[in-house]
């Protein structure tokens, strides 16, 4: 049976892993803050040799982007040196090691969608972060997959649930209407990862739901899927209630997916629809 290392397991995309994950086929060793430090290097190293997985997944990582820039050196601590860690183990071991990272990498600046070529140039403390730790993977392991993604939801922290909670309270909605996206759903991204580590195609992915709206949109369609209602009014990035940082365009191309067919993803509605009907919160007008 093959074993696969789920580092980060308690956050949203570890844990969609584990929800979706076949027990009989994988022996899963769930790891997060609690049970080991990934930038504890000495720590990592003996995990690995004593676990010796077959597969790595880093789902950990600094993502509150407001604490990136608040303490750089921890940012690059957790999602650089963090990574570089699981690579050392990972290329000791011979396993496949995938890493999550994000359209925080690009600039934010363009109206076309990025590509995996295109020139990454990253703004912000947590996209630098990352980029550095891409670049850790690289350097250490051959047989990665490094896989971005935008605007992930599932169990945790996110735009969805900072959302829902202000509209059960009742309050009006500032929504950047200056944004734009791909909603991604974590398990959709877990199906996407457990069917890519079957392969040998490795490198770089972007992978997102398809289709793109904007935060404004995002925000109304949650609230039309889920029948509630609020005051939503459209706002400039500056002036909205979340987000206040976030690059204006975070549109990733899933160029080499359309290339080499291994997924392919459904459109962001159908997703948001399939997450809500399974969190029995699904009441559509
Ligand atoms: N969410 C998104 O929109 C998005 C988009 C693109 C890429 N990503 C990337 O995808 C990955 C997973 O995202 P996510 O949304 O699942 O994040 P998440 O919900 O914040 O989960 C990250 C997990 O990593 C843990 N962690 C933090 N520091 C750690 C450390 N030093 N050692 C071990 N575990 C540590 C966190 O624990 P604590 O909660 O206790 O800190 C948390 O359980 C991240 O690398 C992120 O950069 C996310």
């Amino acid at each position: 049976m093959r074993k696969i290392w789920i580092c980060g397991a308690k956050g949203q995309i570890g844990q969609a892993i584990n929800e979706i994950i076949d027990k009989l086929e994988f022996k899963v060793l769930d790891t997060d803050i609690d049970d080991l430090d990934i930038t504890d290097t000495d720590e990592v190293l003996r995990f690995g040799e004593m676990n010796r997985p077959d597969i790595i997944i880093n789902c950990a990582g600094l993502t509150n982007i407001e604490e990136c820039e608040n303490d750089i050196s921890k940012a690059y601590k957790v999602n650089a040196l963090g990574a570089r860690n699981l690579s050392i183990i990972a290329r000791k071991l011979e396993a496949k090691l995938v890493h999550i990272s994000t359209d925080d990498v690009f600039d934010g600046k363009s109206d076309q969608p990025y590509n995996e070529f295109d020139e990454t140039r990253p703004q912000t403390a947590y996209g630098k972060s990352k980029l550095a730790g891409e670049q850790y993977v690289k350097e250490f392991t051959y047989k990665h997959f490094i896989i971005r993604s935008t605007w992930v939801y599932g169990l945790g922290n996110n735009f969805i649930n900072d959302l829902l909670e202000k509209v059960n309270k009742g309050e009006t909605l500032a929504i950047a209407s200056d944004q734009f996206g791909s909603p991604t759903s974590a398990k959709e991204l877990a199906r996407f990862i457990l069917h890519l580590i079957d392969t040998n195609e490795y490198g770089t992915y972007h992978a997102t739901n398809k289709g793109v709206c904007s935060r404004y949109e995002f925000a109304h369609e949650i609230l039309k899927l889920t029948g509630k209602e609020a005051q939503m009014k459209a706002v400039p990035t500056h002036l909205s209630d979340f987000s206040k940082v976030r690059p204006a365009y975070c549109v990733l191309d899933n160029f080499i997916m359309s290339m080499t067919p291994v997924y392919t993803f459904p459109s962001w509605k159908e997703s948001l629809k399939e997450y809500f009907k399974e969190r029995g919160l699904y009441n559509e007008k």
